[in-house]
């Protein structure tokens, strides 16, 4: 049956506009993403041409910068990974699965912010007044700078900030809000690029720093298009175990700052508590004189962090054997379990083999790769690394331990957790400046280890 003229597809994934269904997209190579939706009536595109100028181009020079363009959030953690605290006029994307505490975050965000006398609109089209009133509480007491809002009608909303000229707006979430004039339903992908746009206009337009919250999908990516995370500032993804306490912020995308920085979180019974030692934390539940425990020394941003890898290889009870990893790269693993086979002899055809993170973080760092490699070959021998030990390398094919950015600051977070002796490699000797109160040995291949005695 032949299809009215006024609906369009879409490609859930990348945004792509096509105006009849296909089982590819041409624009991202993915399978059965498209979607049927009303067009949107774009204006009458002559008026381009005929308008008054309202902005003109400025000289780089004359423009400038001022320190207070930026807003502590009083949470250090979240102010790392912005960049050095929130930019005025700024869209920022908050993603995480559903309970991993999002709205507790932006909640504890317009606190911080309301009592620092700015004026703050949290906008839920998810939750009652009540449900939001009944967290806050948890969290702890607020000012009349703090105003809340429920709805999910964009114009109702626009309207709202407009009249209220807010310092910072939150809106949880954009899979809630809806426009009138697009008849799909709130969370498809006309709607979501909608309300994105809507928000961008504000966020440019008042200067109001903006947080949206997004839902995830399955595959971890903010559920809607593609499209929106090019329409923002900054993208934060809050992921971590639902189950453990810990949660960690992680920058995907930043316009004002890095992306390699994470903040780290506990989720208490008042709210999420910044972790500002996460080594600790991370390690806190190590296993003593257990074969197949490593501890290695990641860096993740500007920040080590020490954390436990563990291995178990057993004797497989089928023709193929499994190997699986756990929060990080099994490609990683199968490349190093590949590199033991053949350079150190370890016969592990036979063998199952699993790695695990502990902590539930998720590396992929090649800084790790000794650590990945040492807990296989310790739970493989069955034989105990001792306790006080860190290691950091990667390891190249032919069982080279290559050189790891920021060595210095990696040994001095193992010493200063009280760790006794720190393996590392040989090519980064030169540049290690801590020589004191910790005990270096040097590999520069991975069969030196064999013939360490622990
Ligand atoms: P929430 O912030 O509602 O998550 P999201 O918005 O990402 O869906 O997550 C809240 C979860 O955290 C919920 O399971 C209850 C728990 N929680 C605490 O443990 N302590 C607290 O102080 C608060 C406010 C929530
Ligand atoms: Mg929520």
């Amino acid at each position: 049956m032949a299809k009215g003229k006024d609906t369009v597809f879409f490609c859930n994934n990348c945004g792509h506009e096509s105006s009849k269904w296909m089982g590819q997209c041409p624009g991202c190579k993915e399978w059965n993403t498209f979607v049927e939706e009303k067009k949107i009536n774009v204006g009458n595109k002559s008026s381009l041409l005929s308008g008054k100028i309202v902005s003109r181009p400025m000289q780089i020079n004359d423009i400038s910068v001022e320190a207070e363009d930026r807003i502590s959030t009083n949470i250090g953690e979240l102010d790392r990974v912005l960049g050095g605290g929130l930019m005025a006029g700024s869209l920022t994307l908050v993603g995480g699965d559903p309970g991993i505490g999002k709205s507790t975050l932006l909640l504890q965000v317009c606190r911080n912010l309301s009592l620092a006398n700015q004026k703050v609109l949290y906008i839920s089209g998810e939750e009652s007044l009540k449900q939001i009133k009944l967290r806050a509480d948890r969290i702890g007491s607020f000012d009349e700078n703090m105003l809340l809002l429920c709805d999910t009608s964009l114009a109702n909303i626009a309207e709202n900030i407009k009249e209220t000229k807010p310092a910072i707006v939150v809106i949880d979430s954009i899979q809630t809000m809806y426009d009138e004039e697009i008849s799909s339903a709130p969370g498809s992908v006309s709607q979501v690029r909608q309300a994105t746009s809507v928000f961008l206009e504000l966020a440019k337009g008042m200067g109001i720093s903006i947080f949206i919250v997004g839902h995830v999908t399955k595959e971890g990516t903010v559920a809607g298009p593609r499209v929106l995370e090019h329409m923002v500032d900054t993208v934060l993804y809050f992921e971590g175990d639902r189950h453990a306490s810990y949660r960690v912020l992680r920058g995907v995308k930043n316009r004002f700052g890095s992306t390699n920085e994470i903040g780290v979180f506990r989720m208490d019974n008042d709210g999420l508590k910044e972790v500002t030692n996460p080594s600790e934390y991370m390690l806190s539940g190590k296993p003593e004189d257990a074969a197949g425990s490593v501890v290695v020394c990641s860096l993740e941003g500007t920040r080590p962090m020490l954390v436990e890898i563990q291995a178990l290889v057993s004797t497989s009870g089928f023709g193929i054997p499994r190997r699986q990893a756990i929060g990080t790269d099994l490609n990683k693993v199968n490349l190093l379990i590949a590199v033991l086979e053949k350079r150190l002899g370890l016969q592990m055809t036979n063998c199952d083999a699993y790695v695990n993170i502990a902590g539930g973080l998720k590396i992929s760092e090649p800084g790790i790769d000794m650590g990945i490699a040492l807990s296989i070959i310790s739970s493989f021998k069955n034989k105990v690394i001792p306790d006080d030990i860190v290691c950091v390398g990667e390891i190249g094919l032919s069982g080279e331990v290559r050189a790891v950015s920021m060595i210095n600051e990696r040994v001095n977070e193992a010493l200063k957790l009280g760790f006794k002796c720190c393996i590392v490699p040989k090519v980064c000797e030169s540049q290690i400046k801590i020589k004191k109160d910790i005990k270096l040995i040097f590999v520069s291949n991975i069969s030196d280890i064999m013939s360490l005695d622990f």
